[in-house]
């Protein structure tokens, strides 16, 4: 029985593993600030999905006034390909759809065949938008 529940202090260490693990991890993004600032308020959070003690999957989710967004998808790479990418994503979507969300968008980067298959088949589409960026604060 798969559990998918907001992230806890004790869950954080596991978390991190599971990101290094399924290759989401990026050496200029620091994961203990991500997920204490996803954490900091009611707009954002981190849902993972847990079987029998197991960490197995997260999703960072959240809105900002007007879109929902997620980042941080990931499963366990032993566990890929039964479902769990499928049942967490649709939970950030109720998640989202239960604080008046109504579009959901995420970013995937360029040459990530698996994970565009994977969100073609839960319904995304390309916005065909170009996604620009600006770093206005270093993070250590
Ligand atoms: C992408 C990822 C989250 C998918 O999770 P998952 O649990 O393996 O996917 P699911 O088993 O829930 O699959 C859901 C659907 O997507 C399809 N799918 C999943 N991975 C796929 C792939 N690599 N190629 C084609 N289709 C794929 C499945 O066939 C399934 O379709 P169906 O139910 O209509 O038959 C997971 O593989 C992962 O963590 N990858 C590494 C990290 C990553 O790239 N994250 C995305 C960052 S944007």
């Amino acid at each position: 029985m798969v559990q998918i529940r907001p992230i806890t202090d004790a869950d954080i260490p596991d978390v991190i593993a599971l990101w290094h693990e399924s290759g989401i991890s990026r050496p200029w993004n620091n994961p203990e600030h991500d997920i204490a600032f996803a954490r900091r308020g009611p707009h954002s959070t981190i849902l993972v999905a847990e079987r029998a003690g197991r960490l197995l999957a997260t999703t960072m989710v959240g809105e900002d006034g007007h879109r929902g967004w997620l980042y941080y998808v990931a499963v366990d790479p032993d566990l890929q390909g039964q479902g769990f990418g499928r049942q967490l994503i649709q939970a950030a979507e109720a998640w989202l759809a239960a604080r008046g969300v109504w579009k959901v968008q995420l970013l995937v980067r360029s040459g990530n065949k698996a994970a565009e298959s994977f969100y073609d088949r839960l319904g995304y589409h390309d916005t065909n938008a170009r996604c620009l960026q600006k770093v206005l604060r270093v993070i250590a």
